[in-house]
């Protein structure tokens, strides 16, 4: 039995519909996931949602709905919208399902009996809109908290909490000795010089039944619910758990595996979050697991934020980008193209519209739609579509692009594989410049300098299609398909020079990418 390679994206707070931020992450971990499928290795790809906590609650209240049922409505749009994206997630986690919050309970029965919690009341601030205590550091200059918080109460309460702290000296040391363990680098010294220059303060793990139900309830104490984070964070390993992985402790694991052979996925190998959250991520999720005798991930990956137009995407605003708008109108391989190739991951991004479309234009019509276009119609025209003798002119110059192209995809340098495919794509485009096929065509004595390029330019596409998979499925089985070869070209051991054998005969030649008179 061998461990799968584990990749997780965050889990989308369910209230509110998808945007392109959520999109963005999903879309990134679906080309790692599609990626390791390629090299040959096995994969789950695990997204799904956050469902608990106030804010579901409240707004499944003004909905006059259970929140449940509320969940229940909001899942279907979500599903909906990973499969919109062409996401291959093996699995999509609600944490409202009984194998999730099974786990959880199981999480928290351990860390309770190994005395990681304490009980304690807490007097402060409380920022009812977004869910937590605010502290000194949080009032304005003349005391008063900005009205970004909306309603603060001043609350005193008795919760459980997490005894953080004890972990802070090993966290440190384990990072440093770590160095992959938070990337991209500046983000892994973030993380650093936060745990160096501050006490990291106990973990809340608990909110009082009384003022907020809609949670797992603590085992230990049925008064209680369950922190949304601890809950949240736990869905990383809660999927394996309950399936028995044997990565993860006996103790958290409700029954032996019935899979044979198991399911080996802990621990993780990339977690796949936002900036915002990397705290959660880099800080409580170690200590978490450390605690619960769990292995830790090998990497917490972060992501940038996009903006719109330079600006915050703010529904109140009308800011946004609806990401369903666009793939309805220019198809989900357009779209997966445009942030992958737009934004590396680390920095933050800027969509604008005329920024997408010079994209669409110059290097999807323009460049990969136009060289498949002209390459199969000519071979189709002069040749009736059937695939000349193997000539070796572009297999250099394809080689080339391959090895540096797959070895950004095994680092996770996504921005910098598509900048190494559309090199091919340029050279090869300027090769039918160069060696002018339509004019070869009106000279019979010119034949076989014909079926050369012929044969050339066809066996580019055909590895062009294998490159693009993890990126453009569509698009890629597309050129497979217009090439006259089954399935789609989801392994990179097809990226070998040769592999198009003379006399098969293509399919029919289309255009990939219209263009578009806007
Ligand atoms: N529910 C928590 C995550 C729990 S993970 C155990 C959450 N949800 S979220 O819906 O607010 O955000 C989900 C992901 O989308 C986060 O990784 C977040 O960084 C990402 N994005 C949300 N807006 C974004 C942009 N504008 N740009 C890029 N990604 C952003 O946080």
């Amino acid at each position: 039995m061998s461990k799968r390679f584990y990749v997780t994206t965050a889990i989308d707070y369910v209230n509110g519909q998808p945007h392109l931020g959520h999109a963005y992450e999903k879309i990134i971990a679906d080309v790692i996931a599609r990626t390791r499928r390629s090299l040959g290795q096995e994969v789950f790809f695990l997204t799904g949602l956050d469902e608990h906590g106030q804010k579901v609650q409240q707004a499944a209240v003004a909905e006059a709905k259970t929140p449940q049922a509320y969940c229940d409505d909001l899942a279907v749009i979500w599903k909906a919208f990973a499969a919109k994206l062409d996401l291959t997630n093996d699995d999509f986690v609600r944490t409202t399902e009984p194998r999730h919050k099974q786990v959880v309970q199981a999480i928290l029965s351990k860390l309770h009996a190994e005395g990681h919690f304490y009980k304690e009341v807490y007097r402060g601030f409380y920022s009812t809109r977004e869910e937590t205590f605010l502290t000194h550091k949080d009032r304005r200059p003349d005391g008063t908290f900005d009205p970004a918080w909306g309603q603060v109460i001043e609350l005193d309460e008795e919760n459980y909490y997490f005894r953080l702290k004890d972990h802070q000296q090993w966290l440190i040391d384990y990072i440093e000795q770590n160095p992959s363990f938070v990337a991209p680098a500046y983000r892994r010294n973030e993380v650093l010089g936060f745990l160096k220059n501050n006490v990291l303060e106990d973990l809340c793990i608990s909110r009082p039944a009384a003022r907020l139900n809609w949670g797992i309830p603590l085992p230990f104490d049925p008064n209680f619910v369950t922190y949304v984070w601890f809950d949240a964070l736990s869905n990383y390993i809660t999927i394996p758990a309950a399936q028995g992985d044997p990565g993860v402790p006996k103790a958290l694991c409700p029954q032996p595996t019935t899979l044979n052979p198991p399911l080996a996925l802990w621990p993780a190998d990339i977690h796949l979050v936002g900036k915002d959250i990397l705290k959660f991520h880099a800080v409580y999720w170690p200590i978490m697991l450390k605690a619960m005798g769990a292995p830790l991930p090998k990497q917490v990956l972060a992501h940038g934020w996009w903006q719109k137009d330079g600006q915050r995407m703010s529904k109140s605003t009308g800011n946004v980008v609806d990401p369903v708008a666009v793939i309805d109108e220019w198809g989900v391989d357009a779209f997966r193209f445009y942030v992958l190739r737009e934004l590396d991951i680390g920095p933050d991004g800027n969509w604008t519209e005329a920024s997408f479309k010079a994209r669409y234009s110059a290097e999807l019509a323009n460049g990969l739609g136009n060289l498949v276009n002209r390459s199969l119609s000519m071979l189709k025209r002069y040749r009736n579509g059937v695939v000349p003798q193997r000539s070796d002119e572009l297999k250099t110059t394809t080689e080339e692009i391959i090895l540096p192209t797959l070895e950004s995809l095994r680092i996770n340098e996504l921005q910098a594989a598509l900048q190494w495919i559309w090199q091919l794509v340029g050279r090869a485009n300027q090769y039918v410049d160069h060696t002018a096929p339509f004019k070869l065509a009106k000279d019979t004595a010119k034949a076989e300098r014909l079926d050369e390029v012929l044969y050339n330019l066809a066996e580019v596409c055909r590895i062009l299609a294998v490159l693009l998979w993890p990126f453009l499925p569509g698009t890629a089985t597309r050129i497979n398909a217009q090439l006259g070869l089954p399935g789609s070209p989801d392994k990179f051991s097809q990226a070998r020079w040769g592999g198009l054998p003379a006399g098969h005969t293509i399919g029919t030649p289309a255009p990939l990418f219209p263009r578009k008179e806007r």
